[in-house]
């Protein structure tokens, strides 16, 4: 007879085993702690073949980066894998030799880049690094953009990503395009957004919420502009000045996504996001896409932000093939300094048509919202001297807005959602009148601010062309609403 205890000993020695049999990047040729091209081709080339190794091995299917350890590269590439784990419990650093010949010059593609797998897992205590700063600046300065993504995953089902920690991508962290069931569990992604702040401030593509430099466009000057917020502004204690002086606005988006899927059946939960950017994005499917023609059936919950550009549906141009997302939601989300906090945008564009239905927004919480932490329409981007989405990143101070009635924006549903101590007005929703956005419900949706107190839950959303309905909680009320 065996006892518990016994059985325990036998368990642990079976777990023991299985990890020393793993297939170690060591033995396929990596070397660790080296920062030279040559160490970083030779560990991409070593990943490669451990998990072609992993694939056809009948009972050890897992890769492990070893502890302890950091390891540079450059792309590592594998397709078809099935029912592989990936453990990373040391460092993976993307090379930051941003001139070498290793990375592709054009294209999209990824440090980690997997087609058509099945049954595929990420793991790990370790990091995945990508070193972005130098890719970033690249970008400023050149406007040339072939930056890699962190992980790209195309064409995949049953995959699990857990526990890593996904630091500085130079461009998306997680891109999943045309997935299937999928689980993301307990990550978290962070980007340097000091570093990224610096970045923009020294190349003119920050706007600062106050300024001596006369030939600076700043957030004071520009509110200004707004009769009803150059009296706000008057009207600030100067201690509260000094704590808005740190803020400012992006122009110039980095495009440090967090989590973009685009497919069906993904769980998202427990992760922890920082990136001055989409922290996570549902991209729209359409007719000629596999597994689905339509985004659908996501959750992403209990999780946390800061600094980020919203949990985000979008954006969706319209497409003759129809861009769809239906059936998505965000539960128990806290927001710190968001950006934006809950963003449906669409995009631009003459032909075709979109749809964005059902989708739920419960039990958010947000504080210190940086710009307006509720968008729904057009996508707002314009960039100085560019045409952008036509969208300016000021409406409606600077009213430039054009909306989309191609994209089809029904049955939005925030409940218990509140904004404290932001400093701008609580929301923009905005339709065509050609084709009004419908079935929006807000029970319980209130925001408040600080920049003048009771002034701001004075100020209301901008709502125009959207038929919804609120509850007696919502507060402010928006004004295209019905109660109900
Ligand atoms: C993995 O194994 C499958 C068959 O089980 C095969 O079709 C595929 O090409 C293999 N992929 C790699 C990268 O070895
Ligand atoms: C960076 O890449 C270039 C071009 O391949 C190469 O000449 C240079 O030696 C690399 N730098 C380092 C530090 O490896
Ligand atoms: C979450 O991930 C961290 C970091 O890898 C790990 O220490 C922790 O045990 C994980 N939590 C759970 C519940 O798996
Ligand atoms: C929706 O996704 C979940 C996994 O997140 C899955 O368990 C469920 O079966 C999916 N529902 C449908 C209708 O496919
Ligand atoms: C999220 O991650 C950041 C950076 O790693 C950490 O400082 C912060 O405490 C985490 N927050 C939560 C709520 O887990
Ligand atoms: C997707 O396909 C289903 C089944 O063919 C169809 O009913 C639905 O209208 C399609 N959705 C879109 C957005 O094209
Ligand atoms: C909400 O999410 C947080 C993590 O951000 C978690 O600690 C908490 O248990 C969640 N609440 C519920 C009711 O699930
Ligand atoms: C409302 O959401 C908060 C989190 O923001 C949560 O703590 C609270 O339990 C929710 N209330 C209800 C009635 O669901
Ligand atoms: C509404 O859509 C029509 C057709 O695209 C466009 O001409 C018009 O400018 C839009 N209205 C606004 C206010 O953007
Ligand atoms: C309304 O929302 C606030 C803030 O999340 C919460 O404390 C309160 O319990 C909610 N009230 C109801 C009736 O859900």
């Amino acid at each position: 007879m065996f006892s518990p205890a016994l059985l325990l000993l036998l368990l642990s020695a079976a777990c023991c085993c299985s990890v020393q049999a793993s297939h170690s990047i060591d033995d396929y040729g990596a070397v660790p702690n080296d920062l030279s091209e040559k160490a970083a081709t030779a560990n991409s080339a070593a990943m490669v073949a451990a998990l072609k190794a992993a694939n056809t091995t009948a009972n050890d299917r897992t890769v492990l980066v070893p502890p302890g350890k950091s390891y540079y590269y450059f792309v590592v590439r594998s397709d078809y894998l099935q029912d592989v784990t990936l453990q990373v419990e040391g460092v993976l650093l993307a090379s930051n030799n941003i001139s070498s010949s290793q990375w592709p010059s054009d294209g999209t593609y990824a440090t980690l880049w997997f087609q058509y797998c099945r049954g595929l897992t990420l793991t790990g205590s370790g990091t995945i690094d990508g070193q972005g700063y130098d890719w970033w600046w690249h970008v400023i300065v050149t406007d040339v953009d072939h930056r890699p993504h962190l992980v790209i995953m195309e064409q995949c089902s049953d995959i699990l990503i857990t526990n890593l920690r996904f630091i500085d991508s130079p461009q998306f962290h997680l891109k999943l395009d045309h997935i299937m069931n999928v689980v993301i569990r307990n990550i978290t992604i962070f980007v340097d957004i000091g570093k990224q702040k610096n970045l923009l401030q020294k190349s003119g593509n920050w706007i600062p919420f106050k300024s001596s430099n006369k030939n600076e466009l700043d957030l004071v000057s520009l509110l200004s502009r707004d009769p009803y917020y150059k009296e706000m502004l008057a009207k600030l204690p100067p201690e509260l000045e000094k704590i808005l002086e740190a803020l400012g606005v992006p122009t110039f988006p980095l495009n440090t996504d967090g989590i973009d899927p685009r497919g069906k059946n993904v769980l998202i939960e427990n992760v922890n996001i920082t990136n001055f950017d989409d922290a996570v994005a549902v991209k729209p499917c359409n007719q000629g896409d596999p597994f689905t023609n339509c985004s659908q059936n996501m959750t992403i919950r209990n999780s946390f932000v800061a600094y980020g550009v919203g949990m985000t549906i979008g954006s969706v141009p319209p497409n003759g093939g129809v861009n769809c997302v239906k059936d998505i939601l965000f539960e128990n989300i806290t927001f710190e300094h968001p950006i934006k906090a809950l963003y449906i945008k669409s995009n631009p564009g003459d032909s075709g048509t979109g749809i964005v239905d059902s989708i739920t927004f419960r039990n958010i919480h947000g504080k210190y919202p940086l710009w307006y932490p509720i968008w729904i329409g057009p996508q707002q981007q314009k960039q100085p001297g560019t045409t952008g989405t036509g969208c300016s990143w000021l409406y409606p101070v600077q009213d430039e807005c054009p909306t989309q009635p191609r994209v089809a924006i029904t049955n939005i549903v925030l409940d218990n959602v509140s904004f404290v101590d932001g400093v701008t007005l609580p929301g923009v929703l905005l339709g065509n009148v050609t084709a009004p956005y419908t079935g929006f419900k807000f029970t319980n949706v209130t925001s408040q601010g600080v920049l003048a107190g009771e002034f701001l839950v004075q100020q209301n959303y901008v709502c125009k062309n959207v038929q919804g309905t609120g509850d007696k909680l919502t507060t402010p009320f928006p004004p295209c609403f019905t109660q109900g």
